[in-house]
């Protein structure tokens, strides 16, 4: 597509200037890890946590955003970086807006990762890995995804017939088999707490 004749316009309301409105640093924390691992349940949770203190916050969820959004995208490796591109970009936005951004997607692969992390400013980009064996996930099977998997009736399943390439250092790392949900929203409250982005005079 020839895009030479697109200029970008500047907004006149500054991102600082919209996360300081709102009393804290923006940014997108970004949860990765398997299907049932608990990334949606443990996000949910931190949401409304942060709600009540008086966060401003969205969440981006993976089977949400596949109702609208990516509708149009499945699960080959290709639709899946789309589907990461996609999210990535989104949650850009969102950030620009000064919200404390959470997004959870299984997004498997390091490279997409990278990209997104690349796409905000440093320090804008938290890597969450919700560390579930997939032992514990199947166990849990909350959709009945896994079952179905194994029995070859959905192709490409992460973590049966997909691959899965986990962070080597995320920024947080919860591992939900050892933690209840409570301990895994209170490490990452403490996490923002300290790295200042729940208080705007930290910038
Ligand atoms: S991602 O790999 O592209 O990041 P995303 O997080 O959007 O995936 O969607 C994952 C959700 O879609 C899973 O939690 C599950 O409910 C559902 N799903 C349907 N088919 C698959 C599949 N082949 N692999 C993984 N998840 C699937």
């Amino acid at each position: 597509m020839n895009d030479s004749n697109i200029v970008w316009h500047d907004h006149h309301v500054s991102k600082s200037e919209r996360s300081e409105q709102k009393n804290q640093k923006a940014c997108v924390l970004w949860f990765t890890g398997l299907s049932g691992s608990g990334k949606s349940t443990i996000a949910n949770a931190l949401e409304s946590k942060l709600y009540e203190m008086g966060k401003h916050t969205y969440l981006l969820d993976g089977d949400n955003v596949r109702h609208g959004l990516n509708k149009d995208l499945g699960f080959s490796d290709q639709d899946r970086i789309e589907n990461i591109r996609r999210i990535g970009e989104v949650s850009k936005l969102f950030v620009e807006a000064g919200l404390i951004t959470v997004t959870a997607f299984i997004s498997p692969f390091r490279s997409d990762r990278k990209i997104v992390r690349d796409l905000v400013e440093s320090g804008e980009f938290i890597e969450v890995f919700i560390d579930t064996p997939l032992e514990i996930c199947e166990q849990r099977d909350p959709k009945g995804l896994y079952q179905k998997a194994r029995k070859g009736e959905i192709p490409t399943f992460t973590g049966i017939s997909s691959p899965y390439e986990h962070p080597v250092s995320p920024d947080i790392h919860i591992q939900t088999a050892h933690h209840s949900v409570e301990e895994s929203v209170s490490s990452i409250i403490e996490y923002l707490s300290q790295k200042g982005y729940l208080d705007a005079s930290t910038h």
